[in-house]
């Protein structure tokens, strides 16, 4: 099956098949041009910021054009590329997708974030444009559950301190506050992928293991999942946050959360930046109210890694800090371009947009000795009358149909007889409220 997306407002439509491919005509030439065919293989994907090569490969073995380049692009520059035809656009964190650059890619079917967070993207322009966007969100939820393990043991062993002072000439041989970690208690803020995998690594080494989380979850193993934030502070070892950056987690740790944890005990901070209070865990540290802490992640990280950084937990003993690397291992990167090219390839192929953060979920299998047409448009009373209205004057047979909105757009998927697909696409395309239909062959 070849996915090609038929735009009226952006001048491309494909009107025939020729030899298993699509034909298409560009608008603007239509009545003097003869017809331009479009393989498969004239699908643009354009690769940013050095996304890896699992994500190449997917794309390559669908037979598209791949285009990549090591750095980010500034908006200019990406503009340039998009309204030159770009069909699918793959970016890490650095690159910023405005409303724009969007608008400026006439062809572009997809964005791809080959990371977890997608702020660096304009959803809500993306939504109305009928561009749904993916990301990897839980890809790398081993190489940071295996982080807090290590940092676990790290912190309970005093490491960094010992291995700085060998560097510098200094042999301390000391065991004073120095524990194993089995039979100690860690508790887990926020029980999703990463807190519940943690957990389990956790069991494995013979930690008792508590949880806490807004909703409820299913404890894995023996783990233990308590009533409230309290309750797990105060029989807590070691406390690690899986919690996402949201208003409630915003500043969620602080002062009085610090408190009420056990004397000596540690904190592990690998979420986001804006969960914990850094200068009021500096003070508990130093007074030695706690016994260390582990943050990966800050309020403000630098943009590159050629710029200072500066932290209030700089220099305190049996404080590990790290450049906000807890998922950043070759594996995550891997998964991430498997999972995120999959999921880009998938939805040209067969329209799925199942795991978009911008777009309603659909998936449908595919009927056979169908063509199916996808619909994307906007969210207003009487398009579905309207889509009725088109298939039933047609005498169309509807073997297969998905419908799923938003409060701004509506995705319809159809499979239809092949003899009146096309007539049903180009009819739906040239409703009023259509913004983009696609036929599949
Ligand atoms: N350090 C890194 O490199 C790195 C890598 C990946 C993910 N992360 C971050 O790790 C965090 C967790 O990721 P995940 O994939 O496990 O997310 P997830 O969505 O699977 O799990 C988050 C859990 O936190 C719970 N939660 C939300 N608000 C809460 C609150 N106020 N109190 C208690 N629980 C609450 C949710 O119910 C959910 O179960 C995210 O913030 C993510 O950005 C960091």
């Amino acid at each position: 099956m070849l996915a090609l997306w038929v735009d009226f407002e952006r001048c491309v439509q494909p009107l025939a098949e020729l030899g298993g491919l699509p034909v298409w005509f560009a608008a603007s030439t239509m009545k003097s041009s003869p017809p331009t065919s479009f393989p498969k293989n004239e699908i643009k994907v354009l690769l940013l910021e050095n996304v890896h090569e699992s994500a190449n490969e997917i794309f390559r073995a669908q037979g598209f054009q791949v285009e990549t380049a090591p750095k980010a692009l500034g908006e200019e520059e990406l503009i340039a590329k998009l309204s030159n035809g770009v069909h699918i656009l793959g970016i890490r964190s650095k690159t910023q997708v405005t409303r724009r650059a969007l608008e400026s890619g006439r062809r572009l079917l997809s964005v791809g974030a080959f990371c977890i967070g997608t702020n660096q993207i304009d959803l809500a322009a993306a939504n109305e444009l009928g561009i749904p966007v993916f990301n990897a969100p839980f890809s790398n939820t081993r190489s940071v559950a295996e982080l807090v393990i290590a940092e676990v043991i790290m912190l309970s062993r005093q490491l960094t301190d010992r291995t700085r002072e060998v560097h510098a000439g200094k042999w301390r041989k000391i065991a004073t506050s120095c524990f194993e970690v089995r039979g100690k208690t860690l508790g887990i803020v926020g029980y999703g992928h990463i807190g519940s995998q943690v957990g389990v690594l956790a069991e494995a080494m013979g930690m008792r293991v508590l949880s806490y989380d807004i909703r409820a979850t299913l404890p894995m193993g023996n783990n233990k999942a308590v009533e409230s934030l309290e309750a797990l502070l105060s029989q807590s070892d070691f406390v690690t946050l899986h919690v996402p950056e949201t208003p409630q987690t915003k500043g969620m740790f602080g002062r009085r959360e610090i408190a009420q944890m056990k004397a000596g005990a540690c904190l592990l901070n690998l979420s986001r930046g804006s969960v914990v209070d850094l200068d009021a865990l500096a003070v508990a540290v130093r007074e030695g109210r706690l016994g260390g802490a582990a943050i990966d992640v800050y309020p403000s990280e630098p943009e590159s890694n050629s710029d200072d950084f500066q932290s209030a937990l700089q220099g305190l003993p049996n404080v590990i800090l790290t450049p906000h690397i807890g998922g950043s291992t070759l594996e995550a990167q891997e998964a991430i371009g498997r999972e995120v090219g999959s999921a880009l390839t998938k939805f040209t192929n067969t329209g799925s947009t199942v795991g978009a953060v911008n777009f309603p979920g659909v998936e449908l299998a595919q009927s056979e000795g169908t063509h199916r047409i996808l619909n994307i448009h906007k969210n207003v009373p009487g398009v579905l009358r309207d889509i009725h209205r088109i298939v039933s004057e047609r005498n169309a047979n509807v073997l297969a149909q998905t419908l799923a909105t938003d409060p701004t757009i509506g995705y319809l998927v159809m499979d239809l007889d092949k003899d009146v697909a096309n007539d049903v696409r180009k009819a739906i395309a040239e409703l009023g409220a259509s913004i983009k239909t696609r036929i599949l062959y």
